[in-house]
């Protein structure tokens, strides 16, 4: 037996284990974090993966002891007080999954695809990288579009914080953004760009709540499109559904 130390979703853990012990054994066998699952146990499915010093990786593929004094985190690690990450969010909003089985791996794998990508990461891209992930249910077509939806809300929620926005005001921008789930006509990205939307939610939630301490200046400051900063219309009878 030995002993293994290792940061796993923010918290001091450690554990006695066998030296053959996987990661992912002692993920859910020692620490009962289920939600990372064991589905072919050869290094093929990605149920298992997890993110070790913010890599993915797959955990049914590496021993505890490999792990021992590094930062993992699994699925139960995304979600910050009760707000889903924005991937979790676009995999529910997309139907990014039927059982669910193959979920969590496919979250864990897609935070690192845009990690690594951007959060302008192509299809092709985004299909080739889940090639280690496997879904039984899906047809992958809905996954594939979760991933491109939860690059953009995440990008959307870092732009927002970024500007210093109320935390209040974030969050309701947010809530917004997913209960409007629409682009601004106009737009030159093919699905609507997150700082265009960012302006087209904030104006409407000022219009909602006139108290919230945002105007369109901290929105408006998005490197990614030419146009943002100028003014433009957002047109409520020709919204596009994402
Ligand atoms: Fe790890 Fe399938 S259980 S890849
Ligand atoms: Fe069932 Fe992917 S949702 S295996």
């Amino acid at each position: 037996m030995l002993t293994v130390n290792m940061n796993v979703n923010g918290k001091p853990v450690s554990g006695e284990i066998e030296h053959r012990t996987l990661l992912v054994q002692f993920l859910r066998e020692n620490l009962r974090l289920t939600g990372t699952h064991v589905g072919c146990d050869t290094s093929q499915c990605g149920a298992c993966v997890v993110h070790v010093n913010g890599v993915s990786i797959k955990s049914c593929t590496i021993l505890a002891v490999q792990a021992d004094g590094a930062e993992v985190t699994t699925i139960e690690g995304l979600a910050d007080r009760g707000e889903l990450h924005p991937m979790q969010q676009a995999f529910m909003d997309n139907h990014g999954l039927q059982c669910g089985f193959c979920t969590p791996g496919m979250v864990m794998s897609a935070i690192d695809i845009v990690n690594r990508n951007g959060s302008d990461v192509d299809e092709p891209t985004v299909r080739k990288e889940l090639e280690g992930n496997i879904c039984r249910c899906t047809g992958y077509q809905s996954i594939v579009d979760a991933v491109a939806d939860g690059s953009r809300l995440w990008l959307l929620r870092v732009l927002l914080a970024e500007h210093l926005l109320h935390r209040r005001a974030v969050l309701l921008l947010l809530q917004h953004a997913i209960h409007l789930g629409v682009s601004p006509l106009g737009c030159p990205a093919p699905r609507g760009c997150p700082s265009r939307l960012a302006l087209a939610i904030g104006d409407s939630m000022k219009a909602q709540y006139p108290d919230l301490p945002i105007d369109r200046s901290m929105l408006a400051a998005c490197a990614i499109c030419h146009d943002v900063g100028k003014p433009f219309e957002f047109d409520p009878e020709n919204q596009q559904r994402w």
